[in-house]
């Protein structure tokens, strides 16, 4: 009897910055499509930060190299013989001084150096990189309900003069994505960039991401993270929410679809900081969500849309209410919230 193989069993699939909240779960999924993996860490001697990458090496073909984004020719051997490359890693320093020399520099010549090593390789069909809703929300527009897609990009100038808080991380990602297309262009590369919003759900790494802290900060009370998710609203023009796992699902369905082409928003929910209070109180009765913000706005000024992804054919597997049942019970394993 004839058995069926999965087309991409023989696929050999690079993640640089296998350690991280979206890249370990990418990896988790690729395994489980029979994809080989080849993955990076700066420190891949660091028992404690690879942990989860040496369990999920019981469900499939996972090497761990080691490489660094400022490193050149660092990711040569890992994406050597490579059919598909994922650049998830970022620099991400929020409370930088330095932003230039912490996020924006490395990220841009991280992007230079996978793409370099992937023209060695000769061998990559496609990268697709992960770029980020940072990169296409920021403006100086006002009003609500402005719809943001794959046209858009942050104003550069705007963060740079101004510098508002955590400034260096939308202009690292507005930058480190423009240099991806332009290099991919010079050189022929078969690029795709995904364009996620902040995530949330459970996740694998041995620490709670810093996402999963911020998009929880209502339920846990934690006032300096509520107000970091204020100064998003403010900065950004909406909360934004997507379950980590759609948004790795996202990266491999674009990385096998023939027809994907540009740049790809993933983003399951809009909102403001009022409105996901209120249904995050009535939906978690037992934590004390606070409900009364001023004159804080309660309207997203921005909707960031996802329909170029969905009419590739993509669906949604997680919505808002999944999301945070599933962030509310991964935070209770980790002992952050009671029952
Ligand atoms: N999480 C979100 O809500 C969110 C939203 C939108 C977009 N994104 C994008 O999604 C991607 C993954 O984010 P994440 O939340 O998974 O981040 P994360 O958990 O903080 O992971 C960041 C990863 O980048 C690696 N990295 C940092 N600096 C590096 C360097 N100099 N050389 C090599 N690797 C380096 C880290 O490796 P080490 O283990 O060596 O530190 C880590 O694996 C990023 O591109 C981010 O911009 C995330």
């Amino acid at each position: 009897m004839a058995t069926h193989q999965p087309i991409i069993s023989n696929k050999t699939a690079c993640v640089i910055g296998g350690t991280g909240f979206v890249a370990s779960l990418l990896i988790k999924l690729l395994l489980e499509k029979g994809y080989a993996v080849k993955t990076t860490a700066r420190d891949p001697d660091n028992q404690k930060k690879i942990s989860h990458l040496i369990a999920l090496q019981a469900l499939g073909d996972l090497t761990i190299f080691r490489g660094d984004l400022t490193d050149e020719g660092s990711f040569d051997a890992a994406i050597a013989g490579s059919d598909l490359v994922f650049h998830v890693a970022t620099p991400v320093h929020f409370g930088s001084q330095d932003p230039e020399n912490d996020m924006i520099k490395p990220g841009v010549q991280g992007v230079l150096n996978v793409l370099k090593s992937c023209v060695k390789a000769k061998t990559v069909k496609r990268v697709v990189l992960t770029s980020s809703a940072a990169a296409v929300t920021v403006n100086t527009l006002t009003g609500t309900g402005l719809i943001v897609d794959e046209n858009d990009w942050s104003d550069v100038e705007f963060l740079t003069t101004a510098k508002p808080p955590t400034w260096g991380y939308p202009v690292s990602k507005v930058l480190a994505e423009k240099t991806a297309w332009k290099f991919a262009e010079e050189n022929n590369i078969d690029l795709i960039t995904v364009i996620p919003s902040l995530m949330a759900g459970a996740s694998l790494t041995p620490d709670i991401p810093s996402s999963i802290g911020l998009a929880t900060s209502l339920i846990t009370g934690n006032e300096f993270l509520i107000n970091g998710l204020k100064g998003m609203q403010m900065l950004s023009g909406s909360i934004s929410i997507t379950h980590v796992e759609d948004v790795c699902r996202a990266h491999i369905f674009l990385a096998e679809k023939e027809s994907a082409s540009g740049r790809y928003i993933c983003c399951a929910a809009n909102s403001g900081v009022p409105e996901l209070a209120k249904f995050l109180s009535k939906r978690y009765p037992n934590y004390k969500v606070p409900t009364e913000f001023g004159d804080f706005p309660s309207k997203a000024k921005t909707i960031i849309s996802s329909e170029k992804l969905k009419k590739e054919g993509f669906t949604f597997k997680y919505q808002i209410e999944d999301i945070y049942d599933q962030a509310v019970e991964y935070l209770k394993t980790k002992g952050v919230l009671q029952n």
